[in-house]
């Protein structure tokens, strides 16, 4: 780690080698449900401004920040049909980025507008885009893992922190104990350190294996670049969770840089329920309200301002404390992790074989030789072990 032959994995604005590295997937970007049709939004991703909109048809675009008249801020103004009409001077643009109306100018000028446009696909209740240069890949799907399911869009998150402080918990079930150590026991969870994790590198990214000393394994995945996906039994609370008791979950979560210092955590449950009737339940059970009061944000920067102990958050619900402990252990590692000043041991196999993998596809970027190229999970990955 931190050698002077190492890749800044940090970095991810235009034409750094992580940024373009990342530039290469698609990214998920926002919440679905947070983008009415015909609002605008300015977007912030990787240390480059964005405007992303919701056409009147339904579909999701991205586009440039700035109008290309004279640079105001597009967000700010009207979504007609599919295109976007400067809030400065009315320029109109398509969702390709083309000029198509410009009141009170020459008709033959606007033909020679146009700004940037960026492929967007909403999936799994996301909105997706592909920020890079060159080939458009398709855009990654999970069928056989979502199919049935009833897609819930846990997280939409934005942490003062380094996106790669997020991914290297992705494989870190030597966490759990400690910095969980209060939501479990509120539930009477009691979480032990695994005795042997068993790291290996495979199609789709890393395949995470944690031996427990009663002779369980649990398997997860980290998927490259930035994700990783959990497979566990539904856990919910209250009077409907005996009823729901056979349904299972595939978790999927991304960490997108929006700078070099603040990074954008997604996250999406695929629901998989037997029976129409425990669907309906789920759907009306998930649909409640999301808890008022301070975010779990706020609370873990108090605890981290030394304002507020977790043993007393006792407000929280206990995802919501599983939050907060997430945030104090990773944002308390500074915005961006030292990592010269990392003492890696065995525990730390997942973060060392990550970090080893990102540099080789970094070098084999920057030398101009291919990148390795990524399976999408499937069904089959898991090999009778779910
Ligand atoms: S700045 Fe957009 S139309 Fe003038
Ligand atoms: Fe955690």
């Amino acid at each position: 780690m931190g050698s002077e032959n190492s890749v800044d994995l940090y970095r991810t604005e235009p034409g750094s080698l992580a940024g373009r590295y990342l530039r290469s997937f698609w990214q998920p970007l926002y919440r679905a449900k947070d983008l009415p049709a015909g609002e605008a939004m300015p977007l912030r991703i990787m240390s480059e401004d964005f405007t992303l909109y919701r056409g009147q048809s339904g579909a999701p675009h991205v586009v440039a920040f700035r109008c290309a008249h004279r640079g105001t801020q597009l967000s700010a103004g009207w979504v007609e049909d599919d295109c976007i009409r400067c809030f400065y001077h009315g320029w109109k643009y398509d969702s390709s980025g083309q000029c198509v109306e410009q009141p009170g100018e020459d008709a033959s000028f606007k033909s020679k507008i146009k700004i940037r446009s960026y492929p967007t696909e909403e999936y799994l209740g996301l909105i997706f885009a592909f920020l890079g240069d060159g080939a458009v890949p398709a855009l990654p799907r999970y069928s056989d893992l979502d199919a049935g399911g009833i897609i819930d869009v846990l997280l939409s998150e934005e942490w003062p922190c380094n996106y790669f402080n997020r991914l290297d918990n992705l494989g870190d079930p030597v966490h759990v104990p400690f910095t969980h150590r209060e939501s479990r026991s509120r539930i009477g969870i009691d979480v032990v350190v695994p005795d042997q994790l068993i790291a290996e590198e495979n199609d789709v990214g890393i395949k995470l294996t944690r031996k427990l000393a009663v002779g369980k394994s649990q398997a997860r995945y980290i998927l490259m670049p930035n994700m990783n996906h959990l497979r566990h039994p539904l856990r919910i609370k209250g009077a409907i969770a005996n009823e729901l008791k056979e349904g299972s979950v595939d978790r999927f979560l991304w960490r997108v840089p929006i700078d070099n210092d603040r990074c954008l955590g997604l996250g999406v449950d695929i629901v998989h329920l037997e029976g129409e009737d425990a669907k309906k339940k789920f759907r009306e059970f998930s649909s409640e309200t999301e808890p008022d009061g301070p975010s779990h944000v706020e609370l873990g920067k108090r605890v981290l301002q030394g304002k507020a102990k977790i043993k007393n958050l006792t407000g929280a619900d206990n995802y919501e404390l599983t939050r907060i402990e997430d945030y104090v252990a990773q944002v308390g590692q500074g915005a961006i992790a030292d990592q010269t000043n990392f003492h890696l041991g065995r525990n730390d196999i997942v973060v060392i074989l990550f970090r080893k993998i990102w540099e080789r596809e970094l070098r084999a970027l920057s030398e101009g030789r291919p990148t390795k190229q990524w399976k999408t999970l499937a069904r089959s990955d898991f090999n009778g072990q779910e």
